[in-house]
């Protein structure tokens, strides 16, 4: 019966849906192996469901199973429909109000953790922020990789915020991982932190007004727009970080964040000719593509 039922799930979960490629993970197996356990009673997402065995799903189970299906192939995202996405190997909670965390973001993931590794060699407890912090899912990750950093946190979005706050206690980190809520830094008014960060992170909105009108149904209809809209040209955000960071980094503190494709080379000469930024360096994908940058602080020019 349960052979019967996976096939039959299988073949229209590789028929109807249309897999987009910001979600490598997700294929026709992953995404039935994910709603298969969820409806089993374990919410998992498509990474973290990867080699599970399935358990056998009574009646009921089974229906839940089909109705999940069924709002997958109507286009609802797969992390909306289990409540759960894997960033870092890491299983976050989602929800609809914030952005699903992306596998390409894992290459900004990755710059912080190896920084914050170096940071810790000569900082006790290193201080970090990450803002546009969404689903909370950077903060997340500094934070399980390095147990003595303090994490302040920060989202223009409630719903992020609360969310965010979530999954710092569905992994015993709050009380190092605070979250606040305003227009970039502004979050942190009255908060000690002026000049305090080893380390800054961001992966803002970078994609044009324009541009976000035309994305895929599935992300468009079903994501915030103020997670993607980074204003006419897409880089409204990213001036506004590059310009204000320093001022809340630790002299020789690092910024990392993440760009859109295309962006990089242009934010890059901005932070080296118009700011006092050292050490610039560009995240490039498998591709080579700039899809990050990080820099140290040279100071507020
Ligand atoms: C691309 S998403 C990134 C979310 C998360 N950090 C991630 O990597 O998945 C951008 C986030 O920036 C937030 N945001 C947009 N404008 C903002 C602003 N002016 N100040 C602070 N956060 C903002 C959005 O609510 C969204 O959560």
């Amino acid at each position: 019966m349960d052979d019967n039922l996976s096939e039959e799930l299988l073949a229209v979960l590789a028929r109807d849906v249309d897999y987009l490629p910001d979600k490598p993970e997700e294929t026709a197996e992953t995404t039935l192996a994910a709603l298969w356990l969820t409806a089993a009673g374990e919410s998992i997402s498509a990474a973290g469901a990867v080699g599970r065995q399935l358990p056998s799903l009574d009646r009921r189970q089974q229906d839940k199973l089909r109705a999940m299906v069924r709002r997958r192939v109507a286009g609802i995202p797969l992390a909306h429909i289990t409540g759960r996405q894997q960033f870092m190997g890491i299983e976050l909670l989602t929800t609809p109000q914030a952005l699903i965390p992306r596998k390409e973001t894992e290459i900004l993931a990755r710059a912080a953790v190896r920084l914050l590794k170096k940071i810790e060699e000569r900082v006790e407890q290193p201080m970090v922020m990450d803002v546009c912090t969404g689903a909370g899912n950077l903060a997340v990750a500094m934070a399980l990789h390095c147990l003595a950093c303090r994490v302040y946190a920060a989202d223009l979005s409630e719903d992020a915020v609360a969310l965010a706050k979530r999954n710092f206690v569905f992994h015993g980190i709050e009380s190092r991982c605070k979250v606040f809520t305003g227009d970039l830094f502004a979050a942190f008014d009255g908060q000690e932190v002026m000049g305090k960060m080893d380390l800054i992170t961001c992966n803002p909105p970078y994609i044009s007004t324009a541009r976000v009108g035309e994305m895929k149904h599935e992300i468009h209809d079903h994501e915030p727009s103020l997670a993607f809209d980074g204003g006419a040209f897409g880089i409204k955000i990213l001036h506004r970080l590059i310009k204000d960071a320093p001022r809340y980094l630790k002299e020789s503190g690092w910024l990392a964040f993440e760009v859109g494709l295309g962006q990089g080379e242009a934010m890059i000469k901005r932070m080296q000719k118009k700011y006092s930024y050292t050490e610039v360096s560009p995240l490039v994908d498998e591709k080579g593509e700039t899809r990050g940058i990080i820099a140290r602080n040279g100071g507020v020019k």
